[in-house]
């Protein structure tokens, strides 16, 4: 077999199998969002009839996907020559929490989400790689918004106030004296949640474009108990008038889709008190572009093109940066034309500025 032969037969089984996988992920969307893995959690081994009424479906449609399910061995089967309506399914002890456990670290069904809302907007992607505009945030429709949402939530709520910010001295100590707090591009919430349940005499301040997003942080915040401590409000990170007086800010997974990160950053700094300190938390992208690359680099990569980028793209002169955090981190210390010093925080990188209020950790 030729070399050009061995090519063709190798990217066409890839991406069939990646097809297949992605059809697979429509279908577990349709299990997650109409409470079909629920249905079967709840109650065991189920025949078709019975988790259709219990998400309110028609009994033929609840049919085919626990066939479906089943052939692509994510449910399984006690005996699979019953008859139809007579088979009864189950979902697995070990699928139990990767897919209803928003919680947990090995949670996967928010990964799922995200691609169907990319998938929905692909035309008006298509358009803006055409016409150079952006799609906004807002477009990617609100399972965009709760898949994001799910994607930090276990790191943040189980370790970020408990481990990542005790690991950092100086600041667990001005957090537990008490510090006011603003959580930039706060999303739905989780940093700011988890900040104000690990340090009791913070208050928090979480703003963010998205309406839809401010809406769950509040009803996450009201959940979690912290809500007299914990404010939302929809509002541009670059807003000059927010200025104040903010010990310590953070900006968590946001940088790189801001259409003027430095523009941002340079708000926050008038947002802290002379001393404050800005966390900034992102994806650990590598440092330069590696082709071909990783799978965790693919991801982004992919993210990328589909999403990040262009919903930065929000004005003709924006930074666009989306590609490489490590490049706005760089090019917002320059900016500063400070010298920058760097040191060990576990598996993160921090690494203050010279005037003290700029910090970075790299997850
Ligand atoms: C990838 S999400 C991260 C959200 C959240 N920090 C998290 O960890 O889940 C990026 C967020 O940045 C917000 N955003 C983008 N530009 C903004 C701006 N200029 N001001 C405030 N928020 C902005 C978006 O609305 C979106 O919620």
């Amino acid at each position: 077999m030729s070399v050009t032969e061995q090519q063709r037969d190798k990217l066409v089984e890839r991406l069939f199998g990646a097809g297949l996988g992605m059809a697979e992920v429509l279908t577990v969307y349709l299990g997650d969002t109409l409470g079909l893995y629920r249905a079967l959690r709840d109650h065991g081994a189920m025949t078709a009839p019975e988790p259709a009424k219990e998400a309110g479906i028609l009994p033929r449609y609840a049919r085919e996907w626990l066939e479906q399910q089943a052939a692509a061995g994510i449910l399984t089967i006690d005996d699979a020559s019953a008859a139809p309506d007579e088979r009864r399914y189950q979902l697995p002890e070990g699928h139990v929490e990767p897919l209803l456990d928003p919680e947990s670290p090995y949670s996967i069904a928010a990964f799922c989400k995200s691609f169907v809302a990319v998938a929905g907007v692909m035309p008006e992607v298509v358009a803006a790689f055409r016409s150079g505009g952006p799609v906004p945030w807002d477009s990617y429709s609100r399972d965009m918004v709760e898949a994001q949402g799910d994607f930090n939530r276990p790191w943040l709520v189980a370790s970020f106030g408990t481990e990542y910010l005790p690991s950092i001295p100086d600041l667990h100590e001005r957090l537990s004296n008490g510090a006011k707090v603003a959580d930039v591009a706060c999303g739905v919430g989780w940093a700011a949640i988890s900040l104000a349940r690990a340090y009791p005499n913070v208050t928090v301040d979480g703003y963010d474009l998205d309406e839809y997003s401010i809406e769950i942080a509040r009803r996450n915040a009201a959940e979690a108990g912290v809500a007299d401590r914990v404010t939302f409000e929809a509002r541009d990170a670059a807003d000059p008038t927010l200025k104040g007086a903010y010990d310590f800010a953070t900006v968590i997974e946001a940088i790189h889709d801001l259409s003027q990160p430095v523009a941002v950053l340079g708000a926050i700094h008038e947002m802290l008190k002379p001393g404050g300190t800005l966390m900034v938390a992102d994806e650990r992208t590598e440092d330069a572009f590696t082709a071909p690359a990783s799978e965790t680099e693919r991801l982004f990569y992919a993210y990328i093109v589909l999403c990040c980028l262009p919903s930065a793209m929000d004005d003709p002169s924006s930074a666009a940066t989306a590609p490489s955090c490590a490049r706005i981190r760089s090019s917002a210390t320059r900016r500063r034309r400070g010298s920058t010093r760097s040191r060990s925080c576990r598996s993160s990188t921090t690494s203050s500025a010279s005037t003290g209020s700029t910090a970075s950790l790299l997850r």
